[in-house]
């Protein structure tokens, strides 16, 4: 008898690990909680919010689910693996506990401090006019975090006073983000390049990925405002063998050690968001899942079994045996619906799909995507993630882009430089 795995959420990074677990010997069959038309392939759509956690207990719990996979960060910070162990089913995601590392800023910058773990310096607040005083004396830029989750937005690079105070005091006064703004973290500007460093962990033993990057800006050159993610490749020539060296004995083990020491020991899939200067990586933040984009062309380098792997988290008890890695470049373009980040219109049809597949080494991974009288139409602000592999990044991001321009809809917008990093560093 195979196993009977749920995936949880409905994004690209959901679809690719449908799509990767789809591929297990192991499996017999996937749910998709709620999935999107582009996991229909390979799983059943399940009609249940990722963030209904009695709904996704009873789901699982009535369908007797082998292993439950979480995608979004919300519902683990909510509980939800608290609450399938509970059941005695496995999951792979940390306890509400440890998922405060993604949850509250404060609490994993006072982490870092007292395991003496590199990232910038840092000052907390409750009170929304101490912080102003502190922050006016503060040397711009100057960083300011809503302590809690808040989809993306609650981070502010200020390069003014007046943004700094005006950011503030929609965190704190006006409480756009609710709770999330009753503390801020104000911390100093770090230079650098960013990159992304995910890892597989029982809590103790840790399996790396390999390395990515992401782009989180809408415009070309990283210009305009944050998003989700415009895009990704892997490897990351930012990361050389001697940085991730320094990041799993400075960063990863200490964590995970202090993380153990503090009683929340931390399973699950662990995302560094590293900002790496001459050659030293920094934290900026900790994510609790894989990254969205970064698993779509993660896993089209994947080789190995995903699921043995993510069930060895699960269970507390990851083996030494690493992973099968194409050594192949892979680069995933996230096609976007226009106007996103900011409004924007949904029900667009959408064609091509089939077409840029037919070039071959290309995975179209949906993200806000719905069927409407049997047709694909847009349905969110990140549509589709176009994700090639090739021989070299440059044909890797030459394939993508050949991809895309044969996948249209009204408006749709997709940055014109994914990659281009990794080419100035040199990488061909
Ligand atoms: P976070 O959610 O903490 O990763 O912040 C979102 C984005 O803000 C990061 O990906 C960085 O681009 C930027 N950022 C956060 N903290 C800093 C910092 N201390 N210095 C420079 N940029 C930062
Ligand atoms: N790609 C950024 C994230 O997943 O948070």
């Amino acid at each position: 008898m195979g196993l009977k795995v749920l995936v949880v959420g409905s994004g690209g990074r959901e679809h690719a690990l449908v799509w990767k677990i789809a591929q297990s010997p192991l499996v017999e069959r996937i749910y998709a909680a709620p999935g999107n038309p582009g996991m229909a392939k390979h799983a059943a759509l399940v009609p249940v919010a990722s963030d209904d956690l009695p709904g996704l207990r009873d789901f699982a719990v009535g369908n007797r689910i082998d292993l439950t996979v979480v995608g979004p960060e919300a519902p683990l910070v909510a509980g939800l693996s608290d609450r399938l162990a509970q059941e005695g089913l496995l999951v792979c995601g940390p306890s509400a506990a440890a998922a405060q590392l993604e949850g509250s800023k404060v609490f994993t910058k006072n982490l870092l401090a007292k395991y003496g773990i590199p990232t910038a310096d840092f000052r907390v607040f409750d009170d929304c006019d101490d912080a102003e005083q502190y922050v006016l004396t503060h040397r711009l830029p100057v960083v300011i975090k809503a302590d809690g989750l808040a989809a993306g937005k609650g981070v502010a690079v200020a390069a003014t006073y007046e943004e700094a105070v005006a950011f503030l005091r929609e965190v704190m006064e006006k409480r756009v983000f609710g709770a999330a703004g009753e503390k801020v973290v104000v911390e100093d500007c770090l230079t650098g390049e960013e990159a992304s460093y995910i890892v597989f962990t029982d809590g103790e033993k840790i399996v790396p990925l390999p390395t990515s990057q992401d782009h989180k800006r809408i415009g070309d050159g990283d210009t305009g405002p944050n998003t989700g993610g415009m895009g990704a490749y892997s490897p990351a020539p930012v990361v050389t063998p001697e940085v991730e060296r320094k990041a799993m004995k400075t960063i990863f083990e200490p964590l995970l050690a202090g993380m153990r020491a503090e009683g929340t020991p931390f399973r699950g899939i662990l995302y560094g968001g590293l900002m790496i200067e001459r050659g030293e990586p920094k934290v900026l933040e900790f994510n609790v899942r894989f990254g969205d984009p970064e698993a779509q062309p993660l896993f089209l380098r994947l080789k190995s079994d995903l699921v043995p792997l993510l069930l060895q988290c699960a269970q507390g008890k990851l083996t030494d045996a690493g992973m099968e890695i194409d050594p192949r470049p892979t680069v995933c373009i996230v096609m976007a619906s226009g106007g996103y980040p900011g409004a924007y219109r949904k029900g667009f049809p959408i064609a091509g799909i089939e077409d840029a597949e037919r070039l071959g080494g290309v995975q179209v991974f949906h993200a806000g995507t719905a069927l409407r009288d049997g047709k694909l139409v847009t349905n969110g602000g990140r549509v589709l993630g176009v994700t090639a592999v090739d021989k070299d990044i440059r044909s890797a991001i030459e394939r993508g882009y050949r991809a895309v321009e044969r996948i249209g809809w009204e408006g749709a917008y997709c940055r014109s430089d994914i990659g281009k990093k990794a080419l100035e560093r040199g990488a061909v």
